[in-house]
């Protein structure tokens, strides 16, 4: 697709969304007592070992990569593991903004399997990190929706030709100075200069051709859809990070909100170099138990945004109890490292309740580690925030977003988490 095309092809994509998840499919279940008696699979088959080390070391060197493969077959799709090579280009910065709170840098990432050097992917990164004398901060990696112009009114953000969307639009999303205040970097990139977001997806132009081989022109059945390119782009703008003078790479945290939470929970999953993971409002093939069949369902996805994930998952659809996986596993696959999981009473489509219970399950792989889960397994009341070692879930007031209560809570959860 040409950037035109591009551009008109997102802007379809937000008006189909709208039209068809504005107004919900009638088959959507939200009442408690249609949800349907369910087991999920398990996260420590019967025959795991038991004694308490021998079964964190089964969990670390085989049953974790066996879930995270049963992930990539059944739902994400499997991500190519070839060799890249990054190259980063200050576009500007660092600058001082925000009355001296920080600085501001923009970088563009390029991207090249060392295979085929001729073949690129070009991503535009903004950084703000506090001005912490002599010290790297931590950060919050997350995509955007809009470009990243919309992430602040900061005049000097570079506008992305592909989203048309205004200076701030959602600057309610990313409180880029209070995180600053509170000593913590920023980093983003626009979703869509990684993977376009759009149905008319063709994997002709985010980085799915970069690997391709033989003629092949989409990808196979169980690889890569549009959240696993979103997911490795993440862990490439990660790795890009490495030495910078500003942000300590090791200290990260990975967020996302709705689409971008599920991208977020799957880019933890896979990259162990992610120390603490925030999924916000994520539903559906986030952090939402499928089985519940609650709110929004595989067969809804399928044609609006089927291509986020594999084409195998849509053989899924009205029979999630076949499923190998469900969402716990997702959660779980980032144990022992931080994880936040946030619902909004009004989000049903999200199914708050699916979401708090993936994480009640994930508990058992948090107490291989002799860490607490969540203080108790019923769904707390809204604003009421609960957390255990490593896990904090809250069910905000209000409806899908991204808040400054939910920010605050990120906030203090990462102060615990993310501490040198
Ligand atoms: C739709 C979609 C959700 C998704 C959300 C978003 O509502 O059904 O799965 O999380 O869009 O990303 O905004």
């Amino acid at each position: 697709m040409n950037l035109h095309q591009r551009k008109t092809a997102t802007l379809l994509t937000l008006t189909s969304a709208a039209s068809l998840f504005g107004a919900e499919p009638a088959d959507t279940n939200y009442d408690e007592a249609r949800v349907p008696n369910y087991s999920l699979p398990a996260l420590l088959p019967n025959d795991s070992p038991t004694a308490a080390p021998d079964l964190r070391a089964y969990w670390e060197t085989t049953r974790r990569a066996e879930i995270l493969s049963l992930l990539e077959e059944n739902v994400y799709g499997k991500t190519p593991t070839a060799a890249v090579t990054l190259k980063t280009e200050v576009l500007e910065g660092p600058t001082d903004v925000f009355d001296g709170l920080g600085r501001r840098r923009q970088i563009r990432l390029t991207i090249s399997p060392k295979d085929h050097p001729d073949r690129s992917l070009k991503i535009e990164v903004l950084l703000y990190s506090p001005k912490s004398p002599g010290k790297k901060a931590p950060a919050f990696l997350g995509l955007n929706f809009s470009g990243n112009q919309c992430i602040s009114l900061d005049p000097a953000i570079r506008i992305n030709p592909a989203s048309g969307k205004a200076r701030g639009f959602h600057q309610d999303r990313w409180q880029v100075e209070w995180l600053l205040k509170r000593g913590y970097a920023l980093v983003t990139s626009y979703c869509g200069d990684i993977d376009p977001d759009n149905y008319r997806h063709d994997f002709t132009d985010g980085p799915h051709p970069l690997f391709y081989e033989n003629g092949q022109s989409r990808p196979g059945a169980k690889e890569w859809g549009t959240i696993g390119a979103w997911a490795w782009g993440l862990s490439r703008i990660r790795e890009s990070l490495q030495d910078d003078p500003f942000i300590d790479a090791k200290r990260m945290a990975v967020i996302g909100h709705s689409r971008l939470g599920k991208c977020a929970l799957w880019t933890g999953a896979q990259d162990k170099n992610f120390k603490m993971v925030v999924s916000n409002n994520s539903g559906a093939g986030g952090a939402a138990l499928y089985r519940r069949c609650f709110g929004e369902r595989i067969h809804h996805m399928l044609k609006p945004v089927g291509y986020w994930f594999c084409r195998h998952h849509a053989s899924y659809a009205h029979r999630e109890e076949e499923l190998p996986t469900d969402q716990h596993m997702l959660l779980a696959a980032i144990a022992p490292r931080a994880l936040y999981v946030a619902s909004a009473t009004k989000d049903q489509w999200a199914d708050p309740r699916g979401e708090f219970l993936a994480l009640v399950q994930a508990a058992p792989i948090y107490s291989l580690y002799g860490l607490k889960g969540l203080p108790d397994s019923k769904l707390p009341p809204p604003n009421h925030p609960v957390s255990g070692a490593r896990v904090g879930y809250h069910l905000r007031e209000g409806k899908h977003a991204v808040t400054a209560f939910d920010w605050g809570h990120y906030l203090d959860f990462a102060d615990r988490q993310l501490a040198p």
